[in-house]
């Protein structure tokens, strides 16, 4: 089987794997215990702060550990909100449509229960946003803008530090989802106030994540009880977890520019190896500011889940685009907002690719044009 889900979730890494291990039996204290073992525990979570703080060119003190993307998206959309509404009554909400759902649901329930308003600034058919839109809607009730970094269906990059730029200009906050990004784009210096990043798309465990939220920031939490993380987060943290994050994201910012390069040329020939044989594929996303380990398509005339089903029998693992949406005849949201039909959008395909890859996707790309042309006869 090959593998090509990558920005669904991955396998974790072996040297995370030997990190967590003593964390997961001899080492199990609770951060939070005043004894010999609680200590332990809570220096192997103060290591993985400063791991995760100094990926994400962030303060230990900033580092909120989460369950995972989704967590971190909720707790920078809520937290920023309820906060900004709380402190000085701003309850605006700036996003884009094409954002994960875990960005984009939690301000629609801000807007349907809490009273916020919610502008979503269109993208361009690249799936880009233009600073100088967001500019344009930022108001003095404007509590966040919220934005991916890298879209992941799409693989999409955002100008993110113009984004900033025209926040900062604004005095609003700005929250970037990472999720995506880690590990394939610098994001020490994007000028965000708050970064949400997840374990599992890294080599790191599914059900981890991390916030990093400027101090200056005003939070509320959105899980309350014992205070733990600085009261942003209460809950026993998952300190193997936290480990697993530090040394994934680390490893993975080691690696960046290397990996960067050479799956990057290894997707550009398989893009256009796909495009030459497929006549009626189209690449979908930005041709060149998109991540390097994303090739996302649509075939239009051909049913995208059949496509997936022939890949599979050939042992290709692709999506259709959002492991959200698998088995779902929705066509994707970001898509849409990119401007395709919704017939078209159903026909998404999308191949997310490993750090590690070193090998042509020619053998991929001959079974995908072979697939679209038996679908479309
Ligand atoms: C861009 C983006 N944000 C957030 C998430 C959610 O992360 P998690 O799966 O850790 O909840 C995902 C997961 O697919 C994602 O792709």
């Amino acid at each position: 089987m090959l593998y090509l889900d990558h920005a669904a979730t991955t396998p974790v890494r072996r040297e995370v794997l030997e990190a967590i291990t003593p964390h997961l039996t001899t080492e199990f204290g609770n951060p939070s215990s005043a004894h010999s073992a609680g200590e332990r525990a809570r220096e192997a979570l103060d290591g993985a702060r400063h791991r995760v703080a100094a990926a994400l060119g962030a303060r230990p003190g900033d580092v909120v550990f989460t369950s995972g993307g989704t967590e971190a998206n909720n707790l920078a959309v809520q937290g920023i909100g309820f906060a900004a509404a709380l402190g000085r009554g701003a309850r605006h909400i700036v996003t884009t449509p094409i954002e994960h759902s875990s960005l984009l649901e939690p301000a629609r329930f801000l807007a349907r229960v809490h009273g916020f308003e919610v502008t979503e600034v269109p993208v361009d058919r690249y799936g880009r946003v233009d600073p100088a839109g967001i500019a344009r809607v930022l108001r003095p009730d404007t509590a966040l803008v919220a934005v991916g970094a890298a879209n992941n269906e799409i693989g999409t990059v955002q100008p993110v530090a113009e984004i900033a730029a025209a926040c900062r200009e604004s005095g609003v906050p700005l929250h970037v989802d990472a999720v995506q990004a880690a590990g394939w784009l610098p994001l020490g210096d994007l000028g965000a106030d708050s970064i949400a990043v997840s374990g599992h798309k890294l080599g790191g465990l599914q059900g981890t994540g991390a916030l990093a939220v400027r101090r200056r920031i005003p939070l509320e939490p959105i899980l309350h009880g014992g205070g733990q993380e600085r009261g942003a987060r209460s809950g026993t943290e998952n300190v193997a977890g936290a480990v697993a994050l530090g040394v994934a994201l680390e490893l993975a910012e080691r690696e960046r520019a290397e990996a960067a390069a050479r799956v990057a040329r290894i997707r550009d020939a398989f893009v256009d190896e796909v495009l030459n044989r497929a006549p009626n594929a189209w690449l979908t996303g930005h041709p060149d500011d998109r991540l390097p380990s994303i090739a996302s398509f649509v075939l239009p005339g051909v049913n995208g889940e059949s496509v997936l089903i022939e890949l599979a029998r050939s042992g290709v693992l692709a999506s259709s685009g959002s492991a959200c949406r698998a088995g779902s005849t929705e066509p994707s949201h970001v898509l849409l907002a990119a401007g395709f039909d919704a017939d078209t959008a159903r026909t998404a395909i999308r191949f997310s690719l490993p750090r590690g890859l070193d090998s042509s996707l020619s053998p991929v790309a001959r079974a995908l044009a072979d697939a679209a042309d038996t679908l479309a006869a």
